[in-house]
């Protein structure tokens, strides 16, 4: 019983938490991006409720507007590799059946 209540107690905890921060940043945002792909949007609240964690993308870089390609530039991050995080959750949720994104280069990049 005892540790029911501690169970319970923990998903309260972690609901609480996660209630408290979501809406942060931009609502939207659009990430800016030179060459023929085109800038690609993210729903960002969206992101936040559906996602357990802001590290499953600020893991990479900090909430911070314009982190990513400031870490580009000074080459902490790779081409593509924040890229490559969004692809790999949305192709592993899709094969598990579940509600996800893009997998396909222009349903992210905007550019015709
Ligand atoms: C799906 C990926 C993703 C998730 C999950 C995510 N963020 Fe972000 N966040 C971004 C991106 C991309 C940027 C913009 C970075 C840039 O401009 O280089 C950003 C920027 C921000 C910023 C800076 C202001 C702004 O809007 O540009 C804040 C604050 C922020 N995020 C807070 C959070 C918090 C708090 C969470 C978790 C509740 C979270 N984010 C979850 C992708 C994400
Ligand atoms: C889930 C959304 C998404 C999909 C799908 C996607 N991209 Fe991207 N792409 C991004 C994001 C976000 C960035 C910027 C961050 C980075 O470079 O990791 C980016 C960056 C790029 C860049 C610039 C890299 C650099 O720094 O020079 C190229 C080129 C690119 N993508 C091509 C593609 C191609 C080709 C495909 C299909 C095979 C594709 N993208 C699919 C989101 C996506
Ligand atoms: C850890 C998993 C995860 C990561 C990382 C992630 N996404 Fe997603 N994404 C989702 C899920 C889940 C959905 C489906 C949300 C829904 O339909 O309610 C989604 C949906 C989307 C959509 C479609 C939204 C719509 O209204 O149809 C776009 C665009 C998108 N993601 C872009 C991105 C970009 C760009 C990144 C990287 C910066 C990213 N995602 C990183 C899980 C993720």
């Amino acid at each position: 019983m005892r540790q029911v209540g501690i169970v319970v107690a923990m998903v309260l905890l972690v609901s609480g938490a996660l209630y408290a921060f979501a809406g942060q940043g931009a609502e939207t945002l659009v990430l800016p991006m030179e060459g023929k792909y085109g800038d690609v949007g993210l729903p960002h609240w969206t992101h936040q409720e559906n996602l357990t964690d802001c590290t499953a993308c600020h893991g990479l870089f900090p909430q911070e507007t314009g982190a990513i390609d400031r870490l580009k530039a000074e080459k902490v991050l790779k081409k593509k590799q924040v890229m490559n995080n969004c692809r790999r959750c949305h192709r592993s949720l899709a094969k598990a059946g579940k509600a996800s994104g893009p997998i396909k280069c222009m349903d992210c990049h905007t550019a015709g």
